[in-house]
């Protein structure tokens, strides 16, 4: 039997994709290798979102092609969004790599192995399929991914996003109810909706398809055996009332947010093409809160977008202060390839940078450790994962604003149990399962 390995770079849409890409590779007779060293295909599943991604990938792939070296029969196959941006140059810069294909065609790989390598292998044919219909290998049974849409319609001029990932799609609704009460027919009990801008779901197919992301989300709620639903992406602009009254009234949409902000500076908001202001997303945040009073917030920020002065990135700590984040991803600027950032003047030094994401860094873990420590006492509804993996003696499991918790207890993978929060850290919080409440 041929074995495979795959590589997964970024974010959870290609951690998704590689399940896809798993599922394909298994449907046709092949299986997961062990390790790189044992596998006949080397996967490398791509991201491109800053530079970094790009370095770190050209890395493997130095290491792949000297395995194929050693042993010439190895196939080497680079998906996703960096392969996507490099298609004009891959096959020049990298010859050793016997197939490339962009995040929307992971079916190429299915028509190469099936031809038996004989396919054109410079020719793309970008985002003309939906992988969603490809089979699925997931990790953990009682938790599921669903691509909800492909691509992206916004703008923003750091992002190069767009140019790889092609414009919005949305997936029909009934696929998607219809996928939903299959998952939770084999035992899944949490959703998590990817899409590049989730919440603009649905617009692309109006008005042949009534339908919204609201809409959707209430289809869902009422789905028979999903217990969590969670979505990322969602953009600001398009958070509107009936989305947050859905939030609030599905029992099985978890109080968790992820929000990303970008910047507290309405100036570099706008030079970002974000279409919000400071204002509008802080007064957004407000209403969400009213709405759904222990929301979990969290959010990505871009520290040194061209132009950023130390009044601007002051703004975004102010608004960091403002909303008290549970948690952020952040972010050094970095310039892509053909985004309207990149041509920007008053590009933002290096060391100027890198002081900035410092002092960010410190601020939201501030509010991070204040955030978790404020949970302490409280009981917690968590999903359990299993034993955790530093400390096999103890659970582990997220509760619904999406926070790690280990925990004394008896629980299995997959159940749903309360848990008495008695410590945090700014990463987790620690506690010990509640006693079932015995029925009167
Ligand atoms: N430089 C730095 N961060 C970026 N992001 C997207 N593009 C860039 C870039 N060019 C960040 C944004 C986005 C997250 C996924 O990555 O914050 O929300
Ligand atoms: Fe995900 Fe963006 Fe990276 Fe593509 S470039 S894998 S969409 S983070």
């Amino acid at each position: 039997m041929k074995r495979y390995h795959v590589t997964t770079f970024g974010c959870q849409m290609n951690v998704h994709d590689s399940e896809r890409i798993k599922g394909l590779l298994e449907s046709l007779g092949l299986g997961e290798a062990g390790s790189a060293d044992d596998a006949d295909f080397l996967v490398f599943n791509t991201c491109t979102i800053r530079e970094k991604a790009d370095d770190r990938l050209v890395a493997h792939l130095m290491d792949a092609r000297a395995a194929k070296r050693r042993d010439p029969d190895k196939v080497i196959v680079v998906g996703g969004c960096w392969s996507e941006s490099m298609k004009d140059e891959l096959f020049d810069q990298f010859p050793f790599v016997d197939l490339a294909f962009g995040p929307g065609n992971i079916h190429r790989l299915g028509d190469y192995i099936q031809a038996g390598g004989e396919i054109p292998r410079g020719h793309f044919s970008t985002f003309d399929t939906f992988s969603g219909e490809l089979p699925l290998k997931r990790d953990r049974d009682f938790q599921a991914w669903m691509q909800i849409s492909t691509g992206c319609n916004c703008n923003c001029a750091y992002c190069i996003v767009p140019s790889v990932r092609g414009r919005e799609h949305s997936r029909h609704p009934g696929g998607l109810i219809r996928e939903a009460e299959r998952l939770a027919g084999d035992g899944v009990r949490e959703l998590t909706l990817l899409g590049q801008n989730v919440n603009s779901y649905g617009r692309d197919l109006r008005p042949a398809v009534d339908t919204s992301f609201a809409a959707l989300l209430r289809g869902l709620d009422a789905v028979h055996g999903i217990d969590r639903i969670r979505f990322t992406s969602p953009h600001p602009k398009d958070m509107r009332a009936d989305v947050i009254e859905a939030m609030a009234e599905c029992e099985a949409v978890c109080e968790q947010l992820h929000l990303p902000v970008q910047s507290g500076s309405t100036r570099i908001l706008k030079a970002m093409r974000r279409t919000y202001s400071r204002e509008r997303y802080l007064a957004l945040v407000e209403r969400i809160r009213e709405a759904i009073p222990d929301v979990a917030l969290t959010t990505d920020i871009i520290v040194g977008f061209p132009g950023e002065t130390d009044a601007d990135f002051a703004d975004t700590l102010s608004l960091v202060d403002e909303v008290g984040y549970d948690h952020a991803f952040t972010f050094v600027y970095s310039a892509r390839r053909g985004t309207e950032a990149a041509r920007m003047p008053d590009q933002v030094p290096d060391e100027v940078r890198g002081d900035r994401i410092e002092r960010l860094v410190e601020r939201i873990q501030h509010h991070a450790t204040a955030r978790n420590a404020a949970l302490v006492g409280t009981v917690q509804e968590v999903l359990v994962e299993g034993p955790s993996r530093t400390d096999p003696s103890v659970l582990r499991g997220r509760t619904r604003g999406g926070k790690a918790l280990n925990f004394t207890g008896t629980a299995l993978a997959g159940a749903l149990v309360d848990v008495t929060v008695t410590g945090s850290t700014s990463q987790t919080l620690s506690g010990r399962q509640a006693a079932p409440v015995a029925a009167a």
